[in-house]
């Protein structure tokens, strides 16, 4: 249950959400430096394609609920950003991932946090953004702690052409703020605001 403890001035909280917000900043950098090492680019590749990297945090809280069978806590969406970092509460699971075909729960783990691969990224690595959603609890309340990671929406971005070989390109080149713009427009619905991004073919 995420009980209240006590109260926490607005300056406090604010200065604590700065010194975390630049910590994710700076685990994002190092996450998106791993995975272009591990796609055989320079470490730099994506925070350089990235430019001054946008994030967005957002908590969600979700009161307990008397019919969890029919009451979603968070429609099935994949992220617009490249990464998005998670935390959530230890005292009730809420997070699922849909693999195969099926919703797996994400069990929390004090110590760890969730990473999530966003749109952003799938459209420029053989990395595909996860579908996920959240479901409610009949009897506890649940918190979860979002940053988004994204480029700058001055940005124009394409797919990267070492990752494209001779494969036919999926994805075209957009302007992330319109892209930003799109993705928040329209409503959760597994994967369907990647459309926006690809590349139409006729068969
Ligand atoms: C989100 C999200 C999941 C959760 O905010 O985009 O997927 O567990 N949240 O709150
Ligand atoms: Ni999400």
């Amino acid at each position: 249950m995420a009980t209240i403890h006590s109260y926490v001035c607005y300056c406090c909280f604010s200065e604590t959400l700065e010194k975390y917000s630049y910590s994710i900043r700076r685990l994002c950098e190092t996450l998106l430096g791993f995975i272009a090492e591990s796609l055989g680019l320079r470490p730099s590749f994506f925070n350089e394609m990235f430019g001054e990297a946008v994030q967005a945090v957002r908590m969600n809280y979700y009161p307990p609920c008397s019919r969890p069978d029919l009451v979603l806590g968070l429609t099935p969406h994949s992220d617009g950003s490249a990464l998005t970092v998670l935390q959530q509460d230890t005292a009730s699971v809420g997070l699922q991932i849909l693999k195969d075909g099926a919703w797996i729960p994400v069990h929390p783990i004090a110590t760890a946090l969730v990473v999530n691969v966003g749109d952003t990224l799938e459209v420029r690595a053989p990395y595909k953004s996860v579908e996920h959603r959240a479901v409610t609890n009949r009897e506890s309340d649940r918190l979860s702690l979002v940053t988004f990671y994204s480029p700058s929406y001055e940005i124009e971005l394409g797919p990267v052409p070492e990752m494209v070989n001779d494969k036919p390109c999926m994805y075209r080149r957009y302007n992330h703020g319109e892209y930003s713009r799109h993705y928040i427009t329209n409503k959760l619905e597994g994967k369907k605001r990647l459309e926006f991004a690809r590349i139409q073919t006729s068969l």
